[in-house]
């Protein structure tokens, strides 16, 4: 649908920057918290389709930013696959042990009717929101392998080379997973979602001679399914430094999502006019200095002034940030557009 992140990632219109966060809805909202308390079972809530569309609109309401995330979460795809998962308090997602035989042999009407809550969601958002645009999402191929073997964090304990140590197996699971991904968003669009999101929130871990096999060439498949279906990707390739530029150019999503390592004028002289979303480190919200978040989002909107730019951040918002401080940045963002002279 053609509301404002739309315009700008597919227009390219730079006469209004629209603004959503990564994680907006989540733990820095007290009223996302006082739902949580009484729902200890994180992947249960993500599949209860009254209350994941209500978290998805808590933001909307307080804030009213340009666009609403579904709230779920990038693992309910290893969960349809059949492997168990649990949110730790203080440790984060534990998964259970790997099965290839179940994961492998997953039918595409069992993992769709499995996830149907999500669907569910998206069509009770959709019928809520006019003027908005509504963001479905799923992790890459690799962040899932990811998290699929290591079965935590890597935080807390990586290994790459026995992450990738059976080459077989490797290739039968990403190219499971390439297909499975792309069902989750078809079926999001299906229901309502105008734009999606790929959070390859790991990324950074691959060494640079992996990152084409693990990242580019599964990521390149899934997005341009996401183009057959006529409706706009962004991606999130987390931590790759100077290589955003050759995912860029080997990938092609429609917009990307820049970390805060990543530095605006430099992607920006070498882009070619992709659109291009956040970049602002999330712990410059911490600090209590208003000063200094707004001389941050003036170094992004200065550089991205007259080219498509999404605000938003370089990671999502940390549980730690007051609502207050996203109000602050909304603001100022309002007041940019204000001045601009936009009207729709
Ligand atoms: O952005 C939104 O508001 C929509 C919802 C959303 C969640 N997770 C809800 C959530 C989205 C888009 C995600 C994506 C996600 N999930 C990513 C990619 C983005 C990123 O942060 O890198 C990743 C890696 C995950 C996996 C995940 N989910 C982890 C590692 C954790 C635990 C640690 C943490 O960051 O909170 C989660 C839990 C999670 N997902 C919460 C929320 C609101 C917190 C759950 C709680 O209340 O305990």
């Amino acid at each position: 649908m053609e509301h404002k992140l739309w315009r700008c990632i597919e227009e390219k219109k730079t006469d209004y920057i629209p603004i959503w966060f990564m994680r907006q809805a989540g733990r820095y909202l007290p009223e996302f918290r006082e739902i949580r308390k009484q729902n200890p079972d994180f992947i249960k809530l993500c599949l209860n389709e009254r209350l994941a569309a209500e978290i998805s609109l808590q933001p909307i309401r307080r804030f009213d930013l340009d666009a609403v995330i579904i709230f779920s979460d990038i693992l309910i795809v290893p969960y349809g696959l059949g492997q168990k998962i649990e949110f730790k308090k203080g440790i984060g997602p534990i998964l259970g042990d790997l099965n290839f035989n179940i994961i492998l042999n997953t039918k595409p009407n069992d993992f769709i009717e499995k996830l149907s809550p999500v669907y569910q969601a998206i069509k009770r958002v959709k019928k809520d929101i006019k003027e908005k645009n509504l963001i479905g999402f799923a992790g890459s191929p690799w962040t899932l392998l990811m998290y699929m073997l290591n079965k935590e964090s890597p935080k807390n304990n990586f290994d790459i080379s026995k992450v990738i140590k059976n080459k077989n197996l490797m290739r039968d699971l990403i190219l499971k997973l390439e297909d499975i991904i792309f069902l989750h968003i078809k079926e999001q669009v299906k229901a309502g979602a105008d734009i999606i999101q790929i959070f390859d929130s790991w990324a950074g871990l691959l060494p640079k001679d992996k990152l084409s096999e693990f990242c580019y060439i599964p990521t390149s498949k899934i997005v341009k399914n996401i183009k057959s279906l006529k409706t706009p990707v962004i991606c999130f390739p987390k931590g790759i430094g100077e290589n955003y530029i050759d995912f860029c150019a080997t990938v092609k999503p429609s917009c990307i999502s820049i970390d805060y390592e990543v530095d605006p004028e430099w992607i920006k002289k070498k882009l070619d006019g992709m659109p291009v979303q956040g970049g602002m480190d999330p712990k410059i919200l911490l600090g209590n200095d208003n000063e200094e978040i707004k001389k941050n989002i003036e170094k992004y909107l200065n550089t991205f002034k007259d080219y498509p730019y999404i605000f938003n951040l370089g990671h999502g918002v940390l549980p730690e940030t007051k609502p207050e401080t996203i109000e602050y940045i909304i603001q100022i963002i309002r007041k940019k557009n204000e001045k601009s002279g936009y009207s729709i």
